[in-house]
């Protein structure tokens, strides 16, 4: 899917979070893997994410925080308290995620995990975890792509992403 705004990446972002809120985790954290290019637009579209959620916060480009918490208020669902911002664009090594207690994050239904850079920690990461690649087109324009997905669960979510996409026809 293509992008031509920031406006409109961040629209993406906030329509990804309003149906993740309608998931039901079996087991561990909705994890998502926010890979590509410098500048691709990785935390732009979590800054629409968050708020889907109904985060008022903003969402920044962690310069030095690798990892940040917010709370999702209650009234915009029951199943997921806690969404997690990770950028690993500075990490250098699997232990410095470790220590922030990333087994403990990403093994709880209760929380929702947005992870920059995600090709740096790949060998942590849950096997479930749903990638997004962010390409600079041009200026103005980013492409949006995902992987192959074998997991059920994210393949309906992301049918239904885009079919709500295409009616709003981006
Ligand atoms: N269609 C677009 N979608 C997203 N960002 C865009 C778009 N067009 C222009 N931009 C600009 O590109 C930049 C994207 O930066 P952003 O910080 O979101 O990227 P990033 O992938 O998080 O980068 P980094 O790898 O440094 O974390 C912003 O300055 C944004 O305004
Ligand atoms: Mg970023």
């Amino acid at each position: 899917m293509f992008s031509a705004s920031p406006q409109k990446t961040k629209k993406i972002g906030e329509i990804f979070a309003k149906n993740c809120l309608k998931i039901k985790r079996k087991k561990g954290a909705l994890v998502l893997g926010l890979k590509g290019t410098l500048g691709g637009g990785k935390t732009t579209f979590l800054q629409g994410f968050a708020k889907g959620f109904g985060i008022k916060d903003r969402i920044l480009s962690p310069t030095f925080v690798i990892l940040k918490k917010f709370s999702i208020p209650k009234s915009k669902n029951q199943r997921f308290p806690n969404f997690y911002h990770i950028d690993c664009y500075r990490v250098s090594s699997l232990k410095e995620i470790s220590s922030l207690g990333f087994k403990q994050i990403i093994s709880s239904t209760q929380n929702i995990v947005a992870i920059e850079w995600a090709e740096r920690i790949l060998k942590i990461l849950p096997k479930d975890t749903l990638f997004l690649k962010f390409c600079f087109v041009g200026p103005k324009k980013r492409k949006i792509s995902c992987g192959i997905i074998k997991n059920k669960a994210n393949q309906s979510l992301i049918t239904n992403i885009f079919k709500e996409l295409a009616l709003r026809a981006f």
